[in-house]
C-alpha cells in the first residue's frame, strides 16, 4: 500500500508540493480546496506529467474532503499569502478562519494523520491547528525553519560558490523577523562557517535570509514565494514517511524546551515515523536565548489575540 498525503489549498504551495511529491514517487497526493475546478485542473495536469516523470503514484484533486479520508499526512497551505508591504501577521484573521475551516474536516476524515502546517503567520497558525485539532504534539508540525535555513544556505553557497550540498546550517525561533540563525552551528563542508566569512558579512547574509520571503514578494508583486516552500514541507513530509529520524528545523509545541512553554517555536526536531520524536536541546548563549524567548513571545501575543 502506498502512503497517502493530501494538501489542502490547491495554490501555489498546495500545488507545488504536489509537483515534489508526484517527481519524487513519495505517495499518493490528494490535492483539495474551496475553488472548483482548480484542484482537480491541476492534478490533471499533474497526472499527464506521470508518464514523462515516470512516477506512479496516484494524483487526485478535489472540493471533497472524503477523497483525503485516511491519509498519512496532511499539509495545510489553505490561507492568503502576503502582497507587497503587508506582514504576515496581517493575513492572522483571514488565515485563522480558514484554518479553523479547515481543520474541523481534516481530524473527521483523517484522525490518525500528521500535520504539516505551512499557512502563515506559521507559528500561530500551527497553534491553532494543535489546539483545533487536539492532536498530541507529536502530531502537528510547524514548516519554516527547513525553509529559513534553505535561504541561508543557499546565500551562504552563493557566497563561497561551493556546493549546497556541503551547507549545514541550523536556525531557531519564529518564521522571518524573529528568526534566531545560530551561526557558531552553521558549517561549510564540516568547516564552521565564521572561519569562512568575515562577521559583518556574515550579519549581511543572515539578514538576507530573514528578509528573504519580503524579497520574493517584491518582486511577484502579487504573491509570495513557493518553490522552496513546498520543498520544505515535502521535505519533512518524506522524514516522517520513511522514518529517517532526521534533524530538522520545525515549529514545535514546547512544553519547557529551551524555557518556553505552551507555544510553537522553532527548534530543532528529529522527525520520524512518530512525527516529532525528540526536541534536540543545544545551551545558548545569553543572546541567543533572549532572543528565542523574543520570538516566543511575539507567536504568544499573535495567539492571544485568536484565543487559541
Ligand atoms: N510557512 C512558510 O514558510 C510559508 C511559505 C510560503 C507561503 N506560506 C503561506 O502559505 C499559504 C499559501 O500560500 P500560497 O502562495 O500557496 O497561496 P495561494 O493563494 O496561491 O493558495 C492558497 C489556496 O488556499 C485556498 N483556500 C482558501 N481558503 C480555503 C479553505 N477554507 N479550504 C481550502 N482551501 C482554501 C485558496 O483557494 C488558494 O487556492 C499562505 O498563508 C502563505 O503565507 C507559508
Amino acid at each position: 500500500m502506498r502512503k497517502k498525503i493530501s494538501i489542502v489549498g490547491a495554490g501555489n504551495v498546495g500545488s507545488t508540493a504536489a509537483h515534489w511529491i508526484m517527481a519524487k514517487e513519495l505517495a499518493d497526493v490528494v490535492l483539495v480546496d474551496v475553488v472548483e475546478g482548480v484542484p482537480q485542473g491541476k492534478a490533471l495536469d499533474l497526472s499527464q506529467a506521470q508518464p514523462i516523470e515516470r512516477s506512479d503514484v496516484h494524483v487526485q484533486g478535489t472540493n471533497d474532503y472524503g477523497a483525503t479520508a485516511d491519509s498519512d499526512i496532511v499539509i495545510i497551505t489553505a490561507g492568503i499569502p502576503r502582497k507587497p508591504g503587508m506582514s504576515r501577521d496581517d493575513l492572522l484573521h483571514t488565515n485563522y478562519k480558514i484554518m479553523k475551516d479547515v481543520i474541523e474536516k481534516v481530524v473527521v476524515y483523517s484522525p490518525e494523520c500528521f500535520l504539516i502546517i505551512v499557512s502563515n503567520p506559521l507559528d500561530a497558525m500551527a497553534q491553532a491547528a494543535y489546539k483545533l485539532s487536539g492532536f498530541n504534539r507529536q502530531r502537528v508540525i510547524g514548516m519554516a525553519g527547513v525553509l529559513d535555513a534553505g535561504r541561508f544556505k543557499s546565500f551562504v553557497a552563493q557566497e563561497l560558490n561551493v556546493s549546497v550540498e556541503n551547507m549545514s546550517a541550523f536556525v531557531l525561533g519564529g518564521h522571518g523577523d524573529t528568526m534566531v540563525p545560530l551561526t557558531r552551528f552553521c558549517t561549510v563542508g564540516g568547516i564552521p562557517v565564521t572561519e569562512l566569512i568575515a562577521p559583518d558579512r556574515l550579519e549581511q547574509i543572515v539578514q538576507r535570509a530573514r528578509d528573504g520571503g519580503a524579497e520574493i514578494v517584491k518582486h511577484l508583486k502579487t504573491g509570495s514565494a513557493y518553490y522552496a516552500p513546498s520543498a520544505a514541507a515535502v521535505e519533512m513530509a518524506e522524514a516522517i514517511l520513511k522514518d529517517k529520524k532526521k534533524l530538522l528545523p520545525c515549529a514545535a509545541y514546547l512544553e519547557g524546551e529551551y524555557g518556553i512553554s505552551g507555544y510553537f517555536v522553532g527548534v530543532p526536531c528529529k522527525l520520524g515515523s512518530g512525527g516529532i520524536e525528540q526536541i534536540v536541546e543545544v545551551r545558548l548563549t545569553p543572546e541567543e536565548s533572549a532572543a528565542l524567548k523574543r520570538s516566543a513571545a511575539a507567536v504568544k501575543e499573535l495567539c492571544t489575540v485568536i484565543g487559541v
